[in-house]
């Protein structure tokens, strides 16, 4: 079955007012496919910014946000804040926020629990590190993962699932199509088997890790890729070509 392609933009801590707003502009004025879904992740201070800039056709989602709705939580976004602006989606689990800022499977997990309760949609992020492919654990790596998300999801509808292996993000060795393929289709089979039939078929599974306007065809065309999260190229003019991936 094919799924409605997904494309998230990522920008990480990057830009500015001028800068978000110039790619902002490039992308309200593009011919953009409208069989795809398209979230461009903003930096906290700019997510207001991003959704009063950026055409109704295209989203907006959180980087991160807190597991409460409000509190003495010093420096941390909720949920309810991040819809008060107007923004529909949040980035969880992402690598830079397990391995750079040591957030454990527990605490996305229940990030996910309440962000989905709160009535985002989430980006699920999973994905191994270079030792752990090598080590041959990939599988038990993104299946714990996975699970631990899973636990915490009751609607599936407003979930999508990135894989992103931890090597290829930001390092320009994008998985070959193969690589990427062999993974989602695992994580569907998985799906099937500890959550059910019908959330395998209907979940998008998006690929993440040096995704460019080069290699998005190639990706995009295998049977399990539902689309992609995308850093770097997600910044440039090239988002456009990867969001028109499948046109
Ligand atoms: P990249 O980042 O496209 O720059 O590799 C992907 C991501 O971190 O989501």
């Amino acid at each position: 079955m094919v799924l409605k392609f997904f494309v998230g933009g990522n920008w990480k801590m990057n830009g500015d007012k001028k800068s978000l707003g110039d790619l902002i502009t490039t992308l309200n004025t593009a011919s953009l496919n409208d069989e795809t879904e398209v979230v461009c992740g903003a930096p906290t201070v700019y997510l207001d910014f991003a959704r009063s800039n950026l055409d109704a056709r295209i989203g907006v989602a959180a980087q991160n946000c807190y597991k409460v709705a409000k509190g003495a939580f010093t420096g941390e976004i909720s949920p309810v804040m991040i819809k008060d602006c107007g923004v529909e989606w949040v980035i969880l689990g992402h690598s830079e926020r397990r391995h750079v800022f040591g957030e454990s499977d527990e605490l996305i997990g229940q990030k996910v629990a309440h962000a989905l309760e709160s009535g985002l949609g989430v980006i699920a992020c999973i994905g191994e590190k270079l030792e752990e492919r090598e080590a041959g654990t990939t599988e038990e790596v993104v299946y714990a993962q996975t699970q631990a998300i899973a636990d915490n999801v009751k609607d599936w509808s407003k979930v999508v699932l990135a894989y992103e292996p931890v090597w290829a993000i930001g390092t320009g060795k994008t998985a070959s199509p193969e690589q990427a393929q062999e993974v989602h289709e695992k994580l569907r089979e998985w799906m099937r088997a500890n959550v059910s039939e019908a959330v395998a078929d209907s979940v998008r599974i998006i690929y993440g890790g040096s995704v460019t306007g080069a290699n998005c065809k190639e990706l995009g065309s295998q049977n399990d890729v539902d689309g992609f999260l995308v850093g770097g190229a997600s910044l440039k003019p090239e988002f456009v070509d990867i969001i028109n991936a499948r046109a």
